[in-house]
C-alpha cells in the first residue's frame, strides 16, 4: 500500500479526481480559464455554506489567515471582543486579537465542555462587546458547540458573531442564512476534502456594512477584506498570486460535495461519528468531549496513561492508520481521530479494527471484534 489511511483531523484523504487536478499542467492565474474557475468556486462555496445573502472570500492561506483577516478587517482599536474559550483554537482567536493590541476578554469553559449559551447571555448583559468569537468544532477538545444558540445570544445584543468552522464546514450542519452569523470561517483541508492552502470567509450583509463603515483604515495590506472585496467581485483583477492548483482542487472537491448533497453529507458525517463513538465506547475508553456535544468530524478519547505516542505509532506502523495525539495536558494520554471529508464506512471500520488490535497488543482485555460489532448498526449498506 503506497498511501496510509490519514485519519488526523485535517488534512484528510484527498479523492482521486482532486489529486488529478493538483497534478495537472500549470495554468496562469490571470488566464480566462482560471478566472472562470474561480467564479464557479465562489458560487459553489455559497452553496456549501447554504447562503444566498453571504459574501464569500477565498484567499490563499491556511485557516489561521482567515481568522486573522476577520480580526484585522472587522475589529478596530477601542473595540472590545469576547472569546468563548472552549479549547486551543478558540484561544488562538484571542492570541490574534491580542497580537493586534485589541481589547479581549475570555469566557472560559472547562476543556471538553461546550460554551453554555446561558453563561454567555449573563456575560453579554454585564459588558458591551463589539464582537463575540465562537468556535464551532474545537479540534483540540473535539467539542461541537451549539452555534445557533450562541449566535442568537450574540445577535440579541447587536454584537458581531464571528464563527470559526474550520473543523465543521462541509461535515457538520451549518446553514449560513439560517444561522445569521456575521462571519463564518473555513478552510480547504478538513471536511471540504481538498489540500491545505485556501482560507475561506463568508460574511453577512451586516458584516459587509461594518467593513464598509469602519472608522479607521485596515492596518494590513494582505489581511484586508476591503482590498479582497474588489477581487471577489471581479476575479479578473490582481492582488497577489493565488495558489492556483489549490483553488482548482477545492473547486473539484466542492463540485463533488454538492453532487453528494449537503443534507446527505451532514447525515453521513453524523452516522460515521456515531459509529466511531460506539466502537470506542465498546473498547471501554473515555471521550475527551462531554456527551451531547461530541463533534461529527473529530473524536478525542483517552488511552492508557503515557502510552498515546506508542499506540499512535503502532497503529501507523502495523495497520497503516494515522491518527493524531491529544492536545496540551492530554497529549500523552489521549488520541484524536478525524472522520471527515472522504472518510466513510470503509475507513471507519479500518480505524476501529486497527485501534482494537493495537490496544490488545498493549494489554487491553476487550473481546476481539467488540468495536466493529458496536459500530455496525451505524454503518449499514446505505451509508456511502
Ligand atoms: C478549529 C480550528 N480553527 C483554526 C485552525 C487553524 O487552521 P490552519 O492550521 O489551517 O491555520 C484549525 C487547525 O486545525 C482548527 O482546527
Amino acid at each position: 500500500m503506497d498511501d496510509y489511511l490519514l485519519m488526523i483531523p485535517g488534512p484528510t484523504v484527498i479523492s482521486n479526481p482532486v489529486r488529478k487536478v493538483m497534478g495537472a499542467a500549470q495554468i496562469g492565474h490571470s488566464s480566462e480559464e482560471f478566472q472562470e474557475s474561480f467564479i464557479e468556486l465562489l458560487n459553489l462555496t455559497k452553496e456549501v455554506f447554504r447562503t444566498k445573502t453571504g459574501s464569500p472570500f477565498i484567499l490563499t492561506g491556511s485557516g489561521t489567515v482567515a481568522m486573522e483577516v476577520a480580526v484585522t478587517s472587522l475589529i478596530e482599536q477601542g473595540d472590545r471582543s469576547l472569546v468563548l474559550d472552549t479549547g486551543y483554537f478558540a484561544r488562538r482567536f484571542g492570541m490574534i486579537l491580542e497580537s493586534h493590541g485589541l481589547e479581549t476578554d475570555f469566557l472560559n469553559f472547562p476543556f471538553g465542555t461546550h460554551a453554555d449559551p446561558s453563561i454567555l447571555r449573563k456575560e453579554l448583559q454585564r459588558t458591551n462587546y463589539k464582537a463575540v468569537f465562537i468556535t464551532h468544532v474545537d479540534t483540540s477538545s473535539t467539542i461541537m458547540n451549539s452555534i445557533s444558540e450562541l449566535v442568537s445570544e450574540v445577535k440579541s445584543v447587536n454584537a458581531l458573531s464571528i464563527v470559526d468552522s474550520v473543523c465543521g464546514i462541509g461535515g457538520c450542519r451549518l446553514e449560513f442564512d439560517k444561522l445569521q452569523a456575521d462571519v463564518v470561517i473555513g478552510c480547504s483541508q478538513k471536511a471540504l476534502a481538498a489540500p491545505p492552502g485556501a482560507a475561506i470567509l463568508m460574511i453577512s450583509q451586516e458584516g459587509m456594512k461594518q467593513l464598509e463603515t469602519r472608522k479607521t483604515p485596515i492596518p494590513s495590506y494582505y489581511m484586508n477584506l476591503k482590498r479582497w472585496k474588489e477581487l471577489m467581485d471581479d476575479p479578473r483583477g490582481y492582488l497577489a498570486t493565488p495558489a492556483v492548483q489549490v483553488m482548482l482542487a477545492l473547486r473539484e472537491s466542492l463540485r463533488m460535495i454538492i453532487s453528494e448533497g449537503m443534507d446527505e453529507r451532514w447525515e453521513r458525517h453524523r452516522r460515521m461519528a456515531e459509529a466511531i463513538r460506539a466502537g470506542i465506547e465498546a473498547l471501554g475508553l473515555e471521550f475527551t468531549a462531554e456527551e451531547g456535544y461530541r463533534a461529527d468530524t473529530v473524536t478525542g478519547f483517552d488511552v492508557s496513561t503515557g502510552k498515546a505516542a506508542s499506540i499512535r505509532s503502532t497503529m501507523k506502523r502495523e495497520y497503516n492508520v494515522e491518527v493524531a495525539r491529544g492536545f496540551g495536558d492530554l497529549r500523552d494520554n489521549s488520541l484524536r481521530v478525524g472522520h471527515c471529508g472522504n472518510i466513510s464506512k470503509m475507513e471507519v471500520s479500518a480505524f476501529l479494527s486497527a485501534l482494537e488490535l493495537t490496544l490488545s497488543e498493549f494489554g487491553s482485555k476487550v473481546r476481539k471484534g467488540a468495536a466493529l460489532e458496536a459500530a455496525v448498526p451505524f454503518i449499514t449498506p446505505d451509508l456511502r
